[in-house]
């Protein structure tokens, strides 16, 4: 089983603060385990040249010098109070070459040979390692003072330090850095467990939004705390369930405008046929009614079909605008998907100038581009080339009596393309301007409605935005604000 997220965040952060708290008691071990043993060498050093001095005197005073070191009064006096001297002295003695004591502080042992102990001064020398295990060892620790006799050598001043004592101060302060480090790690499980907890919050908001999603519900935002690594992932959450329920929205309405068509083209075909039939009956009406329904004999008039032919052209056209509402519809929701890709707005804007010009000149209109440092943008060359012309008709049906249409494109701040459609045609009241990008909202007879909802579409698909100034009589100028490559 894999621990939790929370867990293994939780572990990796208090494994790392007891490495660190191990780390430094090691370290503060290391030094207490090297001040020790310089202390015990500083006593073992003084006490050594003591002897030392009062060794020279002795054999400096003629005889053998072997004797004169043994019944020196100065000598047996300080090798005699050693123990008084320093509790880390365990031993101290005169030998000779052979390492056989002439003078100990314990008399029995003279005239034997003393084992060496762990040359102090040298354990000094060595890595930390090494002088822990010259703590822990069962040898004792000595610090060394060759004797000489003129130039000769004739033996050494040797003072045994016992480590016992390094020892206990080494296992005093060990204990309560155990304690410190156990207590600290506690903390830390603490610690981690709020702050992954904390860091983690957002990954379960994120995880609950998405099994929402996966659930087919709604989701508008999602609580993300504003920290700055979260910056925008709230913003493209929304955007995404958006665009799923557009997707899944769109799906639905295409499928229910299917469906809805057939039964319209039967309902045409249908119609057509009952026209025909009415034609034929019509046709054959020269002759009497009965003949054509087969009862001879009888004399009637010829039926009025003219109510019936009406009543089948108000059907026909009415059918024949559900088609149009229906087809408006699904120029609408579509697409779903953008085919971005590097556009140059200048001829875009030409190719619109370039196809309702012949129109437009008809009707007394005049179309200029003004297109200045726009350069190229990212875009669905097909979409904006079809939003861009729903405007720019739009601008020329607004001015039946002939007028300017101007389309501009210049860059923007952001980072971005604004796109100006302007016409001085009859305007907008600014009490329909809000009504204008509605779907089916329309003011011309002719019209469907759809042209603006599909520009409005077109533009949110790309991230941009749309705004309008209008004043009735003088004008309308559609401005696109669209994001640049
Ligand atoms: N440049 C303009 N000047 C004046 N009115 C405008 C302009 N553009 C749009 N409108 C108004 O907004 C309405 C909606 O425009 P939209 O393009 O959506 O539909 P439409 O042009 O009426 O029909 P179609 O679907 O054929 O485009 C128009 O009927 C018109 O009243
Ligand atoms: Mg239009």
């Amino acid at each position: 089983m894999r621990a939790s997220l929370r867990v293994r965040q939780t572990a990796a952060v208090t494994l790392l603060i007891a490495l660190a708290m191990i780390m430094l008691s090691l370290q503060h071990v290391a030094n207490l385990a090297r001040v020790g043993l310089e202390d015990s060498h500083g006593i073992g050093d003084l006490l050594g040249r003591t002897i030392y001095q009062r060794a020279r005197d002795a054999i400096a005073a003629g005889g053998d010098p072997e004797s004169a070191l043994r019944t020196d009064a100065g000598i047996r006096s300080i090798l005699e109070s050693t123990a008084a001297y320093s509790r880390n002295v365990t031993y101290a003695a005169v030998v000779d070459n052979e390492g056989r004591a002439i003078a100990h502080s314990f008399p029995a042992a003279e005239g034997q040979r003393i084992e060496p102990g762990e040359n102090l001064a040298a354990v000094l020398d060595r890595d930390t390692l090494t002088q822990i295990r010259a703590i822990y060892a069962d040898r004792a620790l000595e610090v060394v003072l060759p004797l000489e006799l003129g130039d000769a050598p004739f033996g050494a001043i040797r003072v045994g330090l016992s480590p016992i004592l390094i020892r206990d101060g080494l296992a005093k302060a060990v204990q309560p850095m155990l304690w410190t480090t156990a207590l600290i790690s506690c903390a830390a499980i603490l610690v981690g467990m709020i702050l992954a907890g904390l860091i983690l919050r957002p990954i379960h908001v994120i995880n609950s939004g998405l099994m929402k999603l996966q659930r087919g519900e709604k989701v508008g935002s999602i609580e993300l705390p504003a920290d700055e690594e979260l910056e925008g992932v709230g913003e493209s959450f929304r955007a995404i369930s958006e665009k799923l329920a557009a997707r899944s929205l769109g799906r639905l309405m295409a499928g229910v405008t299917h469906e809805v068509r057939n039964p319209l083209n039967a309902m045409t075909i249908h119609l057509e046929l009952v026209r025909e039939h009415l034609h034929r009956l019509q046709r054959s009406s020269r002759a009497p009614v009965g003949a054509v329904l087969g009862l001879e004999g009888r004399e009637e008039p010829p039926p009025d079909m003219s109510g019936a032919r009406e009543h089948i052209d108000v059907i026909a056209s009415e059918i024949k605008r559900l088609d149009e509402v229906i087809t408006g519809f699904v120029r609408f929701i579509r697409p779903e998907e953008l085919q971005l890709q590097p556009v140059n707005v200048q001829s875009v804007i030409s190719e619109v100038i370039a196809l309702v010009e012949p129109d437009a000149r008809r009707s007394g209109i005049v179309c200029r581009a003004e297109v200045s440092s726009a350069g190229e943008m990212r875009a669905d060359p097909a979409l904006l080339r079809q939003a861009l012309l729903n405007l720019a008709l739009n601008g020329c049906q607004a001015m039946p009596n002939g007028g300017k249409l101007t389309m501009g494109a210049k860059t923007a701040k952001d980072r971005r393309v604004a796109i100006t459609i302007e016409d001085t045609g009859v305007g907008i009241a600014a009490d329909k301007l809000d009504s204008i990008f509605d779907l089916y909202y329309t003011t011309k007879p002719e019209g469907s409605g759809i042209g603006l909802s599909i520009v409005y579409r077109i533009v949110q698909l790309h991230g941009g935005e749309i705004e309008v100034q209008s004043t009735e009589g003088r004008g309308t100028t559609f401005r696109l604000l669209l994001p640049q490559m």
